[in-house]
């Protein structure tokens, strides 16, 4: 026996749980990866769950040691950087802990795993997929964290696929518009609690503006038209094709988006967001 396998982070739910079936449904090997995976993927043929916290060193290093002990079975291939978190909350807000929290999560953890699977997938000349959101391309306010985030792993992949240029493994981005899946309610509920805890001062500046954008993106997560199915296909493409693009949009809209953005200028970009920032009024309560 002897069958490509792929690694992908973030597994236990929204799109690596649909791409994670998707691949193993279609000839590879799976294993898929998330703090809480236990039981995730009961009987599903082609599916090994491993529990991994990108953010842990120890539980990076003891994956690879299971990943290596099956390597001769199943040559690992594939990587799909996918696991992620988004905060929510102000700049002016922004406890360090979460920024870091989501540092280490969706870019620093991410760069541990590329560093431990790479030897593997240069042995095997594979691929390497990391998932990025369009905020990698327009900051959004009230999504700093998350924005900052999305730009250094987007920093981080075009510096790896240069690197490994002539290495004979392929680097691609995968990414996706928006598709409900549980980050939005993630992040609602911790949007929440951040305005519960707010001083009376960040209330008077930041509540209402903060509340409408919430508002906003819990309405609107229920109309989004691309499914957790759209994306799988889209991974299942970039580890099928003879040679993978360096960059793939799942959906039309976030494409459009995206290249609105590349022919606007930073002041129009802007006004696309004044209707979520405080007021004159508010700003003065501060
Ligand atoms: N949904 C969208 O609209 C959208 C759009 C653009 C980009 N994205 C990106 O797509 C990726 C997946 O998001 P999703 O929508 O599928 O969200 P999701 O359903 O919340 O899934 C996030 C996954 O990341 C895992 N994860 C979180 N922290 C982790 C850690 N420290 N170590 C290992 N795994 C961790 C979670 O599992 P555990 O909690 O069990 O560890 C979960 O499996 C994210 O990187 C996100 O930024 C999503």
């Amino acid at each position: 026996m002897n069958r490509k396998s792929i690694l992908i982070t973030g597994a236990s739910s929204g799109l690596g749980y649909a791409a994670a079936r998707k691949l193993a449904a279609n000839g590879f090997y799976v294993f898929a990866a998330a703090r809480n995976i236990h039981g995730v993927f009961n009987s599903i043929e082609n599916i090994e769950e491993l529990v991994l916290d990108v953010t842990d060193e120890q539980s990076i290093k003891e994956s690879f040691t299971y990943i290596e002990a099956r390597n001769e079975d199943y040559p690992l291939w594939g990587l799909v950087n996918n696991a992620g978190v988004c905060i929510p909350g102000p700049l002016e807000l922004l406890k360090l802990s979460e920024l870091r929290r989501q540092l280490d999560t969706n870019v620093i953890g991410q760069l541990l795993v590329t560093q431990s699977a790479l030897p593997f997938i240069r042995k095997s000349q594979g691929r390497i997929i990391n998932v990025i959101s369009g905020l990698g391309n327009v900051a959004m306010p009230y999504l700093g964290a998350y924005s900052i985030a999305q730009f250094a792993k987007k920093a981080f992949t075009d510096v790896l696929r240069r690197e490994l240029k002539r290495s004979g493994v392929s680097v691609s981005v995968v990414q996706p518009g928006k598709i409900y899946t549980p980050i939005w309610d993630k992040f609602s509920a911790m949007g929440q609690e951040i305005i519960e805890q707010l001083t009376d001062e960040g209330r008077g500046t930041y509540e209402r503006s903060f509340k409408d954008f919430l508002t906003f993106n819990q309405a609107e997560g229920r109309l989004f038209n691309l499914t957790v199915n759209d994306f799988a296909n889209v991974i299942y493409e970039v580890l099928t094709t003879d040679m993978p693009a360096i960059h793939y949009y799942v959906g039309e809209e976030e494409k459009a988006f995206i290249e609105k953005s590349q022919v606007s200028t930073v002041l129009e970009i802007d006004e696309w967001f004044t209707w979520c920032s405080p007021s004159e009024a508010e700003c003065k309560k501060f």
